[in-house]
């Protein structure tokens, strides 16, 4: 089985992405380590337990990582990130007060140490702003040599931003700790190259809602939230994009997208701020460091994604 830990910010994606990481029956989800971004730290770990507990995987442990960005002194709420997460970032579906606690302990020591005991055999998933791995990769340098594999949703190579021009939203929170991030670890990017191709419809929250099981119908409510709110901001896709699931698929399955092999690095200059780019200095360099994902056999994830969920809401 396959170890991963995952980095969320945890909105209504994220929320997926952890269905998704415990539904493969193919995954061992070892721990949740939360960030800011749809909602502010403290939410992104409760909507974490929250949704563990409605999913009873109540075996995961989640940690409370940084609060804001590395540069700036907290972080300030974008009402984009309300407007398609909603208020409370899980499209305001109504869940009982998580009985689980949060782990004890500090999240990147706890990362630190889960990479020193597994070391190949871990998978990192970060859906959020890379603020976290950046400061773990600062205490522990060695980790980008000793871990298996970090497969990051964020940026974009091919296409434009969504919170900016040019800027992805995980990205553009941190693009400091990106920057330090594409540089020095070794990583595949799923970006909105991919993300946006992966579309969920009311067509499949109808097939959980039809389940009749708890899981169903709060799972189908907020994806029809976050539907409804791209129906606004992206009239022309037809759908919510799977963002952060999709990473999560592509890190236990990397079949499930073609990517290409470059040196990338972020800009962190006002212009451009947050943009993921290919670095023109290192395009003949003997070495790549980011796997970028540019095509995606989008059916057969979308497969692969409705057969793990509506298994695991069935009970
Ligand atoms: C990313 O930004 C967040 O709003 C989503 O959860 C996803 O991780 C998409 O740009
Ligand atoms: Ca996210």
């Amino acid at each position: 089985k396959k170890k991963i830990i995952l980095d969320l910010d945890t909105g209504i994606d994220d929320a997926l992405a952890i269905a998704y990481a415990v539904a493969d029956p193919a995954v061992d989800l070892l721990a949740i380590i939360c960030s800011y971004g749809n909602v502010y730290v403290e939410n992104a770990v409760t909507n974490s337990l929250k949704i563990l507990e409605l999913l009873h995987a109540t075996n995961v442990k989640v940690y409370q990582g940084r609060s804001h960005s590395a540069e700036k002194a907290k972080f300030v709420r974008m009402p984009v990130s309300a407007q398609i997460h909603g208020e409370n970032g899980i499209g305001e579906i109504d869940l009982p007060s998580p009985k689980m606690k949060p782990a004890q302990g500090d999240a990147l020591d706890f990362f630190i140490e889960a990479v020193k005991k597994y070391g190949k055999d871990l998978i990192l998933v970060p859906t959020g702003p890379l603020t976290n791995l950046a400061a773990a990769i600062k205490k522990y340098p060695a980790l980008v040599d000793e871990i298996g594999n970090i497969t990051i949703m964020g940026g974009a190579l091919t296409v434009p931003g969504n919170v900016t021009n040019v800027a992805e939203a995980n990205i553009q929170q941190d693009a400091t700790s990106a920057d330090q991030v594409f540089r020095q670890a070794k990583l595949t990017q799923v970006g909105l190259d991919v993300t946006l191709r992966t579309l969920l419809t009311k067509k499949e929250t109808q097939i959980w809602r039809n389940l009749g099981t708890k899981a169903g119908r709060k799972f189908a409510e907020m994806v029809d939230y976050y539907i409804k709110a791209y129906e606004v901001t992206s009239p022309d896709l037809h759908g919510c994009a799977l963002h952060d699931p999709f990473a999560v698929g592509v890190a236990i399955d990397p079949s499930f997208v073609q990517t290409i092999d470059l040196n990338m690095y972020v800009t962190t200059d006002e212009k451009y701020y947050g943009r993921t780019i290919g670095d023109p200095s290192r395009l003949s360099a003997a070495k790549t460091n980011v796997k970028v994902a540019v095509n995606a056999d989008v059916d057969r994830y979308l497969k692969a994604f409705m057969e793990h969920l509506t298994t695991l809401f069935k009970n």
